[in-house]
């Protein structure tokens, strides 16, 4: 147990190191992948593990694909970052443990593992919320290998679209979306847990950016120049807009006037995610799974108005019209 607990905190320590080396972090991810199928005894391969949930407000993944959440690797920093960041903050300026409600653990709690490990029990302590049984199954036999029952005030087998919070928490952290919130219900599970919560109450991710853009497909993707242009801001989705937001009212509902003199060197109009996980903590466009491009159609031909609807429902996602 000792020898995993060292092995978590230096996974911490590159994961916290403010220099990216890209090698380094490869190599780490690895070993805390190997580190987390040997805890829990995950078979990846097993058809099991891999059926997602399907609800009617979008897709819980499945076992399998939880888990393999941790390869994407700039995700993970970025995400364990935020967490240590928002921790630290709540720390400052509160007497006693900090509460993090986890919404969408998968099998590992990837994105707090490394915490555990290094604050204490009296610092931090964690309800989890996770809809898949089997994911509930993997991670209480991870908690328990690691000794880290002390840390956990439940781990609850509830869908948090519904579910009633029931303990002052101080942070909210959920990774339950895809690239420009489409299939995975994370929009649902915050607007749920969100509203629940104290505005003193940190959110992570912070906010969830997205824009609508014109892509030249053929360039490749630097995170920035002229593979994008801008067309228009559809949605900052952070706390202010989700205790503001009126349930029957669409999250994004716009229109928006497209010129063919501006989508000259595009051929495509997509939506672009950017998410900034807690303060100057942000995952870029391109740099994960869950910030490349969602293509929604061809640029047209002649000028046109364009309407765009994101929609919620078991398939969450876009409805375009012109
Ligand atoms: C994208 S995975 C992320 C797993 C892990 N948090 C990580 O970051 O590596 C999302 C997880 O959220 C869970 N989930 C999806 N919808 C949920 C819901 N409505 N209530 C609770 N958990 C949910 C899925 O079962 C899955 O384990």
């Amino acid at each position: 147990m000792d020898k995993h607990l060292t092995q978590l905190r230096k996974i911490a320590e590159v994961i916290l190191a403010d220099e990216l080396d890209y090698q380094v972090l490869l190599n780490t991810m690895e070993e805390y992948k190997t580190l987390l199928l040997e805890l829990s005894t995950i078979e990846l391969e097993d058809i099991a593990n891999r059926k997602n949930i399907q609800s009617g407000n979008g897709v819980a993944i499945g076992t399998t694909w939880a888990a393999r959440c941790v390869d994407d690797i700039m995700r993970t920093r970025q995400f364990i970052r935020g967490a240590f960041k928002a921790v630290d903050d709540k720390l400052d300026k509160k007497e006693g443990a900090v509460h993090v409600l986890y919404a969408g653990s998968g099998p590992f709690a990837t994105l707090l593992l490394p915490l555990l490990a290094t604050y204490s029990d009296h610092q931090l302590q964690l309800t989890v919320l996770e809809i898949n049984p089997g994911s509930v199954a993997f991670l209480k036999k991870v908690v328990s290998k690691l000794g880290f029952e002390k840390y956990i005030v439940k781990i609850i087998n509830e869908d948090a679209i519904s579910y009633k919070i029931k303990d002052a928490i101080d942070i909210l952290i959920s990774e339950t979306m895809q690239h420009a919130l489409v299939k995975e219900p994370q929009v649902p599970i915050m607007l749920n847990l969100v509203n629940q919560l104290p505005p003193s109450a940190i959110i992570i991710p912070e906010c969830i950016k997205l824009e609508l853009a014109y892509m030249n497909i053929n360039r490749i993707a630097t995170g920035t120049g002229d593979r994008y242009k801008t067309i228009n801001t559809l949605l900052h989705f952070n706390q202010s807009f989700i205790n503001h937001h009126h349930p029957s009212k669409n999250i994004i509902d716009k229109s928006v006037e497209l010129s063919i003199s501006d989508s000259k060197a595009f051929n495509k109009i997509v939506v672009l995610t950017s998410i900034q996980v807690y303060q100057n903590e942000w995952i870029k466009y391109d740099e994960s799974g869950l910030t490349i491009p969602k293509i929604l159609r061809p640029t047209p031909a002649t000028d046109q108005t364009l309407n765009i609807k994101y929609v919620l429902g078991e398939i969450p996602g876009y409805e375009v019209a012109n």
